[in-house]
């Protein structure tokens, strides 16, 4: 079958579509009501059938690949390696989940996992789908503020966690900061579960904190069956930043997430069972959810853990081919990673790509940010295999652009994540009329239509009204779902991405809300104001930049005094929300950029940094406001 007729099928008799789809999974009960938006925009799908996704990405494949690699958790960090089967892995998720139901948890409860990239937060996640409980995994580069207003949010029964994460050989103690983050929330986890890997030594606390080696001996042989749930209940929350300081808990399905999964492992990734699935994110991000823990097991294939950076090799010492060796060694088909990751690698020695036999491998996808020409030829000419482009959001669950080569193979034009994916009515939208824009390569939002697809978030957890509002109501006298992206579409129907038109910023490939870092600098005692942005950077795509208003004027004149203070702004991001969100420059200014009402001109700093045109100034309140951020930017520098 064509793309086309294949796309056109999925929009014009989306029931018959799915329906097909959804025999890639395994159902307790087949679904009764492939689609119901009665209540748009709000959307159900399956209703009426009953899985679990533990079951689909574990135990459905001990009748046939029991002894086949499932999870091959590698770290550079402590230089170790470990292959699970699908066997062995349903041991210990068995063993994980005997554990935190013994902790009280049961289906419905939330348990918040902050962990490093090991095997164990795999089988937690896998644990928690298991007994029906939601999982709110958070990423463990974030610090205890971050965490706090998570747990707050969450109100886990019970959070998993581990003494430390390790980068770059530097050991980060997660245990005081998750105890620190659970002494700032209102809201108090009645246990803490956690994995002892001897990397630094953990307090704990009497009566809460439970050592999970000791629990999963206790529950060595405890059977744990898979609880069948509803298609429509809710598998997991994963939190995004967007135009408040506060994250948005995106909350997912389980039946439809489950389908959305198996059908673009073989639609778009071209994966089959028994191969090698390779993703180097990070299970705190969408990404990790999708593509190195559920997605390939739910199809049978192998998953790669990675904990390290690409630069260095499982003896610790310096190895710019290491993903490579991995590629190699384990027979990779699928490899999916960030193009920021790319760019790093691109400082390495080019002939770290010949050294090892790639013959494996059949395509490189990449996701998170835009993909630059440079960079994408740079590492196709070196690979000898396509790379793919793929645009999609925590909220959408798995790509809304991209080629599906698994349905027919399609060329991909560079600087174009690709074509509206099975499932997506994207339209593109002028900003201000909501008018749809059906020119070639005319500007404007980039918006999808209801109903979304299987996989698509549900809703904002525990808040139906602020999903509406934010996503849905963006564009005047239209109910339709808001990317915030800027998006072209050419002649023949390829999109451009172009950036956010909110406040979210894209470091390094992972997504932050200026706002949140904002809040975090207001709140040192020397801040009267501030201003985060966005600014273009060559190897991490963008950095954040601080323009801070000081309470005390003479440290604009005194440059001793304004480091001093550009180092404690930074401290403080650093330990509240990460080193991730820390500002790569504050400066300091008398004035910030305002319209007359007051609101911030985010983009005419943006623009400034960036050495563009600021665009129209007419509302500014202060034009000198703009002089005085160049001033900065040129005499700090
Ligand atoms: O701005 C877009 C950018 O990343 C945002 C979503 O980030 P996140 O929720 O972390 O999900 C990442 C899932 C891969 C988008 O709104 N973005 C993502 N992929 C691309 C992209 N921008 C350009 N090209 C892409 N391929």
């Amino acid at each position: 079958m064509s793309y086309a007729d294949f796309y056109r099928r999925s929009i014009e008799a989306p029931e018959a579509f799915w329906a097909e789809q959804a025999k890639l999974i395994d159902w307790q009960t087949p679904p009764q009501q492939i689609l119901d938006d009665s209540r748009a925009p709000f959307v159900r799908w399956f209703a009426g059938g009953t899985t679990n996704l533990c079951h689909n990405a574990v135990d459905r494949h001990l009748v046939e690949r029991a002894d086949q690699p499932a999870l091959i958790a590698v770290s550079t960090e402590t230089g170790t390696e470990k292959v699970y089967s699908f066997r062995d892995l349903h041991a210990e998720v068995r063993r994980v989940a005997a554990s935190l139901a013994a902790l009280g948890v049961g289906q419905g409860d939330r348990v918040l996992i902050y962990m490093p990239m090991i095997a164990e937060a795999a089988f937690a996640m896998l644990a928690c789908a298991r007994l029906g409980a939601v999982h709110c995994v958070v990423f463990g580069g974030f610090a205890s503020g971050s965490l706090a207003s998570r747990i707050e949010d969450a109100e886990p029964t019970v959070v998993v966690s581990a003494d430390a994460g390790s980068r770059g050989g530097k050991v980060i103690a997660y245990k005081p900061l998750l105890d620190e983050a659970i002494r700032l929330s209102k809201h108090k986890p009645a246990a803490v579960l956690l994995f002892d890997r001897g990397l630094a030594p953990m307090d704990l606390a009497d009566g809460r904190d439970h050592l999970a080696a000791a629990l999963m001996e206790k529950h060595r042989d405890t059977e744990v069956p898979c609880v069948w749930l509803d298609a429509t209940d809710i598998s997991y929350t994963i939190y995004t930043s967007g135009t408040t300081g506060r994250p948005k808990g995106v909350q997912r399905d389980v039946g439809g997430y489950a389908v959305a999964l198996a059908a673009s492992m073989k639609h778009i990734f071209d994966g089959n069972a028994g191969e090698t699935y390779f993703s180097t994110s990070d299970i705190g991000w969408v990404v990790g959810h999708s593509y190195i823990v559920y997605g390939p097991l739910i199809a049978g294939m192998a998953t790669i853990m990675y904990e390290g950076l690409p630069t260095q090799g499982l003896d610790r010492q310096p190895n710019g081919g290491i993903w490579w060796q991995l590629v190699e060694k384990y027979k990779v088909t699928v490899m999916f990673s960030a193009p920021t990751a790319v760019r790093v690698l691109k400082k390495q020695d080019p002939a770290l790509l010949k050294k090892y036999d790639l013959s494996s491998l059949r395509a490189l996808f990449l996701a998170g940010e835009p993909l630059d020409e440079p960079t994408a030829r740079w590492i196709s000419d070196g690979l000898g295999v396509p790379i793919i482009d793929n645009y999609w959001q925590t909220e959408s669950g798995w790509p809304i652009l991209t080629v599906a080569n698994g349905v027919e193979r399609t060329p991909s034009r560079f600087g174009s994540p690709g074509i509206p994916m099975y499932g997506y009515k994207v339209k593109i939208l002028h900003e201000s009329t909501g008018e749809e824009l059906t020119g070639a390569n005319e500007k404007g939002v980039v918006v999808i239509e209801g109903p979304t697809p299987p996989g698509f978030m549900q809703t904002v957890w525990k808040d139906d009204e602020r999903f509406v509002n934010t996503y849905w109501k963006s564009v005047p006298n239209k109910l339709v779902y808001s990317t915030f992206d800027w998006g072209i579409r050419d002649e023949d129907g390829y999109y451009y991405i172009l950036g956010r038109t909110d406040d979210v910023i894209n470091v390094a490939g992972h997504r932050l809300g200026t706002r949140e870092i904002e809040e975090s600098i207001s709140g040192h005692a020397k801040v009267a104001e501030v201003a985060v942005v966005g600014v273009a950077d060559a190897l991490k795509g963008q950095v954040a930049m601080a323009f801070v208003v000081p309470r005390d004027g003479a440290v604009l004149g005194d440059s001793q005094a304004a480091l001093a203070l550009e180092g404690e702004v930074m401290k403080q991001v650093a330990d509240q929300l990460g080193a991730l969100a820390r500002p790569s420059r504050v400066h300091f200014v008398g004035i910030l950029p305002k319209t007359r009402s007051g609101k911030l001109l985010r983009r005419a700093i943006q623009a400034v940094c960036e050495g563009r045109d600021p665009g129209d100034l007419t509302t500014i309140e202060d034009p000198t406001a703009l002089q005085q951020i160049r001033q900065s930017l040129a005499s700090q520098t």
